[in-house]
């Protein structure tokens, strides 16, 4: 994994994603350690972010490196119009390694193709977020001690939702049967659901979440990305499709853990947080143990 770039999260192989869930598996035992001492990692994101963002930064930060960037593009010379491609080649003379965040489709992949030190696709648009999928696998593996042979759910945005779309992929290589529950407007694409197709695997398609519940192991939650409609009459008449609520998942399989990789608008009562079924939270501090391990892999630090 040195030195090579996550864009897909098929850009890494099965044993490469197994290798960083165990290298976050031991920083998630010692946490603090002082590994990126005298390095420089650059966090461009040119779209709003809470987790991904400090998570990568507190990652950084417990292993002793240094950030530079911006956490929106407002500030910086891209508003007098400098290209992506100029952007990158600029911070790469100042930093080891690039995250990046950009709501253009394909711009990690872009940024890759360029530049002379490793790019982390921190999420491009509806298309992926691998290293969201890299703590959902990390999650699921946890809670249910085995990635092979579950029943996942996915459950609002599978259209726009880029976290769905590596998910899904990833999980291919684990015999997942899947269970797809979306309004028939935000139905998975049709090239992830061939994917599924291709490795000879079963998805099921629903409408009502009720339906689903009680045979999955794990039910992931997801926005209705509000941001990637055109139309805002649609966003309002779709926004509340799904409210998971706490008495839907009291009669369920006692291992279903509830995953959401936030943020949440309305699509879990605050009141499922109480439920040790809930896991959405935790699931977010995963993210810290496993973007640790994948910039000391990517530096051959581990
Ligand atoms: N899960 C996730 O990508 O959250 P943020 O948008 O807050 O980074």
């Amino acid at each position: 994994m040195k030195n090579k770039s996550l864009i897909s999260i098929n850009d890494y192989s099965k044993e490469e994603q197994l290798k960083i869930l165990q290298v976050a598996g031991e920083f998630e035992k010692t946490p603090v350690q002082n590994i990126l001492k005298g390095h420089v990692i650059a966090s461009l994101f040119f779209e709003p972010s809470t987790r991904t963002r400090l998570s990568f930064e507190s990652a950084i930060n417990r292993l002793g490196g240094k950030i530079v960037g911006f956490s929106e593009a407002t500030n910086t010379s891209v508003q007098k119009g400098e290209s992506l491609r100029d952007t990158i080649l600029t911070v790469a003379n100042y930093s080891d390694l690039i995250i990046m965040r950009n709501p253009m489709e394909g711009s990690a992949r872009f940024a890759s193709e360029i530049s002379p030190v490793p790019i982390i696709n921190a999420g491009d648009g509806s298309n992926q977020h691998p290293t969201q999928t890299l703590l959902d696998l990390y999650s699921i593996r946890k809670t249910q001690n085995k990635l092979d042979n579950l029943n996942v759910a996915f459950v609002g945005d599978l259209k726009y939702g880029r976290t769905v779309h590596s998910l899904v992929i990833a999980l291919c290589n684990y015999n997942t049967t899947f269970h797809l529950v979306s309004p028939v407007e935000l139905k998975l694409p049709s090239s992830v659901k061939m994917y599924v197709k291709e490795k000879n695997l079963e998805y099921h398609q629903y409408v009502e979440l009720e339906e689903v519940i009680p045979e999955v192991d794990v039910l992931y939650m997801t926005r209705i990305q509000k941001e990637r409609f055109s139309d805002p009459l649609e966003y309002e008449r779709i926004k509340n499709f799904y409210v998971l609520k706490h008495d839907m998942i009291e009669q369920t399989k006692e291992n279903l853990k509830v995953l959401h990789p936030l943020p949440r608008v309305n699509e879990i009562e605050i009141g499922v947080d109480k439920s040790s079924k809930a896991y959405y939270f935790e699931q977010a501090l995963n993210g810290v143990y496993v973007r640790q391990a994948l910039i000391s892999l990517i530096l051959g630090l581990k």
